[in-house]
């Protein structure tokens, strides 16, 4: 029948702007907070992933009851759940482990208001992830991520296993947005407008640089700086939308979905995988600033190179200026409260 053509269509050639796949291997991925906003979608797009061969969702409550869920999706991979006091069964074998796990946003909030609730989250789900898989590529949405990504940096370094390589701030639904809303404008489609968003995740710590898009560089005066605000404070749109009842998480979990796609296709050995993401960064740490968000070429080992900025006009140089100093606060803030 036409439906079961189309079905099948479907599944060879899973959605291009979500996932694309090569060749598979086994890959557990385990995610942190998975009864959640984010959570519950991020599970549900991961089960469709087919480079991810089993699922691991755990949370304080509610993630067997999502994993019973998901798990009834018609793709290849294995799903369990597991109750709060099963994180470290949770985590065994897992190569890739997926924070979402921590309080979001109300209306009037900054990220930042969010450390000291999720800070402390963030710090005893890494000392697991250290403790049970040291090898573990660990992805970081929780927010806010200017500061939870140095946290788990400092954690894992404290038990001795931190790899630079292996440590990712999610800036994905910034590079999402940016896409979205520069189409937009430029009439066109979405996949013609990727644009590189650098620095961090909050506000005027992102950083797009739309001067490097053919599309968007035609981009100027009033649309500019309206395009670059709506980029910087998408976030705080979803927010006020949302009125109370929580930030962006379907947004969130398809950019949390691609990014996990980008780094599977990476550990396999694809070649080229190069996406913005925070990481620890030499580009500006000459300035105090050691975590940062380019460009990065995704390998076997995680990190595989840090592209450098490129050249900026003057606007994204402001912006940039703008950025270097919250972000260096924010970094600043994560690693004390490890110390
Ligand atoms: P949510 O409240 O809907 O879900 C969070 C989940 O975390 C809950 O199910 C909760 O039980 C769980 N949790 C709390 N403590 C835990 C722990 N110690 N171990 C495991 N699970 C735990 O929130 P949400 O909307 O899913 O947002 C989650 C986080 O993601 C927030 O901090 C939010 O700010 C952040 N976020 C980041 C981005 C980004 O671009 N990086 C985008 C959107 C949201
Ligand atoms: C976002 O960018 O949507 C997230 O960081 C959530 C938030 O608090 O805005």
């Amino acid at each position: 029948s036409f439906l079961a053509r189309s079905a099948v269509r479907a599944c060879a050639a899973p959605s291009s702007r979500l996932f694309s796949s090569s060749a598979a291997r086994l890959t557990k991925v385990a995610v942190l907070g998975a009864g959640g906003g984010i959570g519950q979608p991020l599970s549900l797009l991961l089960k469709s992933d087919p480079l991810v061969t089993s699922l691991s969702l755990y949370d304080i409550r509610g993630a067997p009851g999502v994993a019973a869920d998901v798990s009834h999706v018609d793709t290849a991979s294995e799903v369990k759940g597991y109750a709060a006091d099963q994180l470290d069964q949770a985590l065994e074998g897992v190569k890739v482990v997926v924070i979402p796990a921590g309080v979001p946003r109300k209306p009037g909030m900054t990220r930042d208001d969010l450390f000291n609730t999720n800070a402390s989250i963030v710090r005893d789900l890494a000392a697991a992830v250290a403790r049970v898989a040291p090898e573990a590529h660990i992805l970081v949405i929780s927010n806010p991520v200017n500061s939870t990504v140095p946290i788990v940096a400092a954690t894992l370094e404290k038990a001795g296993v931190f790899d630079p390589k292996r440590v990712f701030g999610v800036t994905t639904l910034d590079v999402v947005r940016a896409a979205r809303f520069v189409s937009g404008l430029a009439g066109v489609t979405p996949s013609e407008t990727p644009i590189t968003v650098v620095g961090g995740h909050s506000g005027p710590t992102i950083v797009p640089l739309l001067s490097q898009n053919q599309h968007a560089k035609s981009i100027t005066g009033e649309a500019y700086g309206k395009v670059v605000h709506r980029i910087q404070f998408g976030g705080d749109e979803v927010v006020q939308a949302k009125d109370g009842a929580g930030s962006a998480t379907l947004s969130m979990a398809y950019a949390g979905a691609k990014f996990t796609n980008s780094l599977l296709r990476g550990l396999n050995g694809e070649k080229g995988v190069v996406t913005p993401t925070f990481v620890k960064s030499p580009l500006f740490a000459d300035q105090g600033i050691d975590f940062f968000s380019s460009n990065v070429e995704l390998g076997p080992n995680g990190v595989e190179k840090i592209h450098e900025l490129g050249s900026l006009t003057a606007e994204e140089q402001k912006l940039l200026e703008a950025c270097l100093p919250e972000l260096k606060k924010n970094i600043e803030k994560g690693k004390a409260f490890v110390a």
